[in-house]
Order: C-alpha cells, then sequence, then structure tokens
C-alpha cells in the first residue's frame, strides 16, 4: 500500500452516549464531557484533535442527559447578542468561534449497548470510507495530534489503526489488551485482543486506548450484535475478527494521556494542566503551601 494516493480520513466518529457510571452521581443529569478540563469542556479537547487531524466531519453518538454537547456547539444568539451590547467583543467571538468550529451531526443511541454499537449507530455517514474514532474521555496533550499519528500509519501502510499504551499488570482489566509483533518503531501488527481481561487472561503489555482509524469492514461485524464483556457489543470483539483477515496496526503514541473518564483522572489532570499554565501555576501552588 506504500506510495498510494494519501487516504483520506474525513470522517470522525465521537461516542458520547455512555453512562459515566464512574462519574455518577454528577453524571446523573450532566455529561462527563461538558465538564471544564481548565479553562474548557473536556469534549472540545477531543474535537480540536480531529479537526487538526484533518478531519471535517464531526458525528456524535449521543444519547439522554447529553442534550448540553448539541447545546455547546450550537448558535447562541441571545448570550451573543447581550454580550455585543455590553461590549464584551472578545467573549462574543469566542462563543461564536465555538459554535463556527465544525459541523456536527448528532445521531441517537437509543439504549447504551455498548461501544461497538454506538459505532454501528455512525455506519450511515461512514459507510465504504475509513473513519476516526475519538473517545473523548482520554484526552492528549502533544506536538503531534494523535489522530493525526494514527491517520500517518493509516496512510503508509492501509488498514486499521488504533492507539496503544503499555499499562502495568494490575491495570489490565480495565482496558481492550493486545498481543502483537512489532513491526518498526512504535508500530505493531496486532494479532489478537481481548476487553477487559483478568491479569491472567491478558495476552499482552499493550492496551488500546480512545483513538482509532477503522474501516468499514467493521460494520458488518459490529451489525452481528454478539455480546462481551460487560453484556456490552464490544468494538475490540469485532477488531479482534477484523484482524483474522484484515491489516490492524497498533501506534504506541507520542504524548501524554489523562483519563478524565474518572473523578481522579479528571482531577488529576485539571490539576497537572492548571501547573502548565502560566496564570493558573501560582493558584494550585498556592492552594496546596495554604494547606500544608
Ligand atoms: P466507557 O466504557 O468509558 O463507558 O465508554 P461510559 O459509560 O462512558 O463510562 P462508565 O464506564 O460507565 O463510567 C467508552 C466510550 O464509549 C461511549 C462512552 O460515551 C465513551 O466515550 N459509549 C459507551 C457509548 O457511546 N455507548 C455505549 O453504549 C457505551
Amino acid at each position: 500500500m506504500c506510495g498510494r494516493e494519501k487516504a483520506k480520513v474525513t470522517k470522525c466518529l465521537f461516542p458520547v452516549a455512555g453512562l459515566g457510571t464512574r462519574f455518577l452521581p454528577v453524571t446523573k443529569e450532566i455529561a462527563k464531557e461538558m465538564l471544564p478540563l481548565v479553562n474548557r469542556p473536556i469534549i472540545s479537547y477531543g474535537v480540536e484533535e480531529a479537526l487538526a487531524s484533518g478531519c471535517s466531519d464531526i458525528i456524535m453518538i449521543t444519547g439522554r442527559a447529553k442534550r448540553s454537547i448539541e447545546d455547546y456547539f450550537d448558535r447562541s444568539f441571545e448570550l451573543e447578542q447581550l454580550l455585543k451590547a455590553r461590549g464584551k467583543d472578545e467573549l462574543h467571538d469566542m462563543v461564536v468561534g465555538i459554535s463556527n468550529l465544525a459541523e456536527i451531526l448528532y445521531v441517537r443511541q437509543r439504549e447504551p449497548l455498548g461501544l461497538g454499537h454506538a459505532v454501528l449507530c455512525g455506519e450511515p455517514f461512514c459507510r465504504g470510507e475509513y473513519f476516526g474514532v475519538v473517545l473523548p474521555d482520554d484526552v492528549f496533550v502533544g506536538d503531534v495530534p494523535v489522530m493525526s499519528q494514527l491517520i500517518d500509519v493509516h496512510d503508509r501502510l492501509g488498514g486499521t489503526v488504533v492507539a496503544l499504551e503499555r499499562v502495568p499488570r494490575g491495570d489490565v482489566s480495565r482496558y481492550g489488551i493486545v498481543r502483537s509483533e512489532v513491526v518498526e518503531g512504535g508500530i505493531h501488527r496486532i494479532l489478537d485482543m481481548v476487553e477487559k481481561p483478568s491479569v491472567d487472561e491478558a495476552p499482552g503489555e499493550y492496551a488500546i486506548m480512545g483513538r482509532y482509524v477503522l474501516s468499514p469492514s467493521v460494520f458488518p461485524l459490529l451489525a452481528e450484535r454478539r455480546l462481551g464483556a460487560g453484556g456490552e457489543i464490544q468494538l475490540t470483539d469485532a477488531l479482534r475478527r477484523l484482524a483474522e483477515t484484515e491489516p490492524v496496526w497498533g501506534v504506541v503514541y507520542q504524548g501524554r494521556r489523562f483519563d478524565c473518564g474518572t473523578q481522579k483522572g479528571w482531577l488529576a489532570a485539571n490539576v497537572q494542566l492548571a501547573l502548565e499554565d502560566p496564570d493558573l501555576r501560582k493558584v494550585v501552588l498556592d492552594v496546596v503551601k495554604a494547606s500544608q
């Protein structure tokens, strides 16, 4: 596949219909994707990453209690007019800028049947073409957007590509774990994978993190609606079967990941990123100092 015309991955799915049980009670009524990460909602980091990686069409798979995501990326005329009338031009431009960020389509996943099912809900928009998937709980910070690192490998080698990270043995049951062989620096060919294995069942030490470039061949596999870990339709199970017929690559991504899907991870991400912000660093340090 080397040397072929640069494949276009222009569509990106954002499955955000999960219940967010690890964030209860907040997620009883609030979308965890709308919680602030320093100065903007968690979801905007993923959207900015997809856009910076060349994906122009964003498709959100939403569910109950996720309306605020649609409202956030929509125009808000009343607020815009009010800010204009009060001479708050900078804030006005920021608010308008958010609604101009991207064309976003919304699809409802009526029942949270699992990540695999959420991806299947995006099929009408991605039929016949490779597409990106961003799980916005995983926030990546670094020089080169992680989605663009995956798209680069897809452009060179073709096929499906997932982001990989080596995880401690004790953490394997939280992730999809792969068995793979290294083909070149930082790139693995994936031979097998298991969703949320026990330590004894884990086929390796690399875990799939929340970024994918997927082959459209995954849709018929997902459409079989086989149930996997947790009684859900798992994307990992479909990818495992896909790897039997098509190449599935793993990229050990460059950058840092913050797991904003749990209260502890979200808090740690806020503290760390605030410490790296010239305006906020002193605030955090002063609080810590005062508490000692
Ligand atoms: P998670 O496994 O993190 O589930 O989903 P969750 O519901 O968000 O959170 P917990 O585990 O209950 O705390 C991974 C991604 O898949 C989406 C989620 O929104 C998240 O982005 N997802 C999951 C769906 O869109 N639909 C589903 O049925 C399940």
